[in-house]
């Protein structure tokens, strides 16, 4: 089997080609970064799938702020990059997964998070940002390429390979001694060794084309989970204040309640990443390493 793994200098794809490895050592896995193919550029797309049998689209604009002040640089990548690469994968005859974000959805402002239910894959979308509306965009045209595509929406990633909010968190800790982190946003971290496995899986399980949901299950605020890294370092004398996006004014709006529904995963034999808070305890030593904090405790 060839796979080939777009976007490869990001946060996602590298746990993507090493979960591909793992899985089968037989099949090759190809890293592509931005260098090696822009997905924007379907000439250069065509050439370089032909042969494969999967491609992973982890190449994305994921800056969510700057997407409100550019938005059609954001919908080039993340709409017109995503259905060039379909295209290209469906004339190689390759199956394609493509990575979204629970940013589609609008985060409903019914009932309070304790109450509210995780969105299903079926449920309606609406973004509440430029990049929610170009990722969505991404979306529609994936699945207008007619090929065989699944399109498998995440959320909340952290990892070792790259930027992410415990990285974050330990640098501003770091810098100033101390947080303050909105607390009315819910959703669920996710590692991406957990959804690197589920795309792997998927695909070994053939399931149908379709879109698919790939999170940690259970549900926090970004302010518990700061409060869970600061833990996790050995910082736990770091002050972490709550406060509401309101307090913390940013270019995008977030939705308030982005946690997903997974059970679509184990209806196809893929066993949904399990509670956000245990997958955190067990990446936590990886991704705090990687972000330059080895031990708990060690960072002053
Ligand atoms: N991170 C999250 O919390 C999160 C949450 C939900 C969904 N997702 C989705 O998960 C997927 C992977 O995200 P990630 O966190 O790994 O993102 P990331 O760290 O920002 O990596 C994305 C990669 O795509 C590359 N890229 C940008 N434009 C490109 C182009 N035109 N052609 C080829 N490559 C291009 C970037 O290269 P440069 O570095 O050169 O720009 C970057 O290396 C994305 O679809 C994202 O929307 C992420």
């Amino acid at each position: 089997m060839r796979w080939v793994v777009t976007g490869a200098g990001g946060l996602l794809a590298p746990d993507v080609v090493r979960a591909v490895r793992r899985a089968d050592p037989t099949a090759e896995a190809v890293p592509l970064r931005r260098a090696d193919l822009d997905v924007q550029d379907a000439r250069r797309a065509r050439e370089v799938l032909a042969g494969a049998d999967v491609v992973v689209n982890c190449a994305a604009w994921t800056a969510v702020d700057l997407a409100e002040s550019d938005e059609a640089a954001a919908h080039a990548v993340n709409a017109d990059g995503a259905g060039t690469l379909a295209r290209a994968a469906a004339a190689a005859g390759a199956r394609l997964v493509h990575l979204s974000t629970d940013y589609v959805f609008d985060g409903g402002t019914e009932g309070s998070a304790a109450v509210r239910r995780p969105h299903r894959v079926d449920d309606p979308t609406g973004p509440v940002s430029a990049y929610g509306r170009t990722k969505l965009a991404g979306e529609q045209a994936v699945r207008a390429a007619g090929g065989d595509a699944l399109v498998v929406r995440t959320a909340w990633l952290y990892g070792a390979a790259g930027g992410c909010f415990p990285r974050t968190v330990l640098r501003l800790a770091r810098e100033r001694g101390e947080l303050s982190v909105v607390d009315d946003q819910w959703g669920s971290p996710t590692w991406t060794a957990d959804v690197a496995r589920v795309v792997v899986e998927l695909v070994a399980a053939r399931a149908p084309a379709g879109t698919y949901h790939a999170t940690a299950t259970g549900r926090t605020t970004w302010c518990t989970f700061a409060r869970d890294v600061m833990d996790s370092a050995g910082l736990t004398d770091v002050p972490v204040r709550a406060v509401t996006s309101a307090q913390f004014p940013t270019a995008a709006r977030r939705p308030e309640f982005s946690v997903l529904d997974t059970e679509g995963l184990r209806r196809v034999g893929v066993e949904p990443p399990a509670d956000w808070r245990a997958r955190w305890a067990l990446a936590a030593p990886e991704v705090l390493e990687a972000a330059g904090a080895p031990a708990a405790g060690s960072l002053r």
